[in-house]
């Protein structure tokens, strides 16, 4: 019987309330615009980053997938970090659907790229390029494990870009972790992004969705890819209702997440065999090293245990959420702890 299930945020279930508010929803048909709940909480979303609008979309991956088309079009490159979620883990959608060149530039351990390099990638107006149109960037980063990036470090960024006329796009699919974690207003943390998506379905626990925030012409025009894409929906209060329950009751929350993965990450760093780095441990995901090749065993006797872990071939991800208290975290540990000594022997 699985017991805790740590593979990621994005297991979490909704709360009694959003269910509550979900069931309740006042409705209409979203793309003649009329859903009231819907167009409450983009209207919310976009005041809490500090943006004209805001439209919701499916997932993570569509709100990434319509602001790159809105704002790079054919033949047009995008310079993105080489650990980035959407260079890695999106099926290539805006190459194959948009004809975008996307260019990854090195990202260092927090995730950050070099302004210098952003500058050589952005800077030439020649016709043997392909021009460059835009920036991504990605907070928290994922790959270098939840790392929340501060407005400075996006700062440094954002100006190498805009310096050269790119326009900055940030994957903020856990963006409410980093406000959190650095303890402020998410406003600020996307002040040098043109566009910015955040989740609804991870840290925040709804069930399915994210917003898309940015200038009202460019949110206007990712309105007309995601009708492109099939992704423009009817009723969709039903899952906007939980956003706004979300945006109210989950944001503080997520602290808890964060103390739970300090605590995993702290019990981990003292067990043979596993290597992690304690200060990279900033929001919810602790992500850590184990002995090569035995990545896939450790998670099927963790699985046999109870518990579900995420991972490859020699590093592995536990990510706490909503529903995950410290006594689940305890379980988590001490089946690590049984399982370690097993692959030890
Ligand atoms: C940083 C980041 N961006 C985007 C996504 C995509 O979100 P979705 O799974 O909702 O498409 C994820 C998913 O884990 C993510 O971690």
């Amino acid at each position: 019987m699985i017991r805790v299930d740590l593979r990621s945020d994005t297991v979490s279930h909704p709360s009694p309330e959003m269910r509550k508010a979900m069931y309740e929803a006042e409705l209409g048909d979203d793309v003649y615009g009329d859903d009231p709940t819907t167009n409450l909480l983009e209207e919310r979303a976009a005041e809490m980053l500090g943006k004209e609008a805001a439209v919701i979309v499916s997932s993570g991956t569509q709100s990434n997938l319509v602001a790159l088309l809105a704002q790079a079009g054919r033949g047009d490159t995008v310079l993105i970090g080489n650990k980035s979620h959407i260079l890695n883990a999106e099926a290539g959608g805006a190459s194959a659907l948009g004809g975008i060149v996307l260019i990854p530039l090195q990202n260092d351990q927090r995730g950050t790229m070099d302004p210098t390099e952003i500058g050589l990638a952005a800077a030439p107006k020649d016709h043997h390029k392909a021009p460059v149109s835009l920036l991504c960037v990605e907070n928290t980063q994922n790959a270098a494990g939840g790392t929340a990036l501060s407005p400075e470090e996006i700062k440094i960024m954002a100006d190498a870009g805009r310096q050269y006329g790119l326009r900055v796009h940030m994957d903020g699919a856990r963006l409410f972790n980093a406000a959190v974690a650095l303890e402020t207003p998410a406003a600020e943390l996307t002040a040098e992004a043109d566009t910015v998506g955040f989740c609804l379905s991870k840290g925040l626990a709804c069930p399915i969705g994210s917003v898309l925030c940015g200038d009202a012409d460019v949110i206007e025009e990712a309105r007309r890819w995601r009708k492109m894409l099939g992704g423009a929906m009817r009723q969709v209060g039903v899952i906007a209702a939980a956003g706004v329950v979300a945006l109210d009751t989950m944001i503080d929350r997520m602290a808890d997440d964060h103390a739970n993965a300090r605590k995993l990450a702290g019990a981990l760093a003292e067990m043979p065999g596993i290597e992690i780095d304690l200060a990279s441990v900033e929001t919810n995901i602790v992500r850590f090293g184990v002995p090569a090749h035995k990545g896939m065993e450790i998670q099927g006797r963790l699985k046999d245990e109870g518990v579900l872990i995420n991972g490859g071939d020699s590093d592995l991800r536990f990510v706490p959420h909503y529903g995950i208290d410290s006594e689940d975290i305890d379980i988590a540990i001490n089946a690590m702890d049984k399982v370690m000594a097993e692959v030890a022997d």
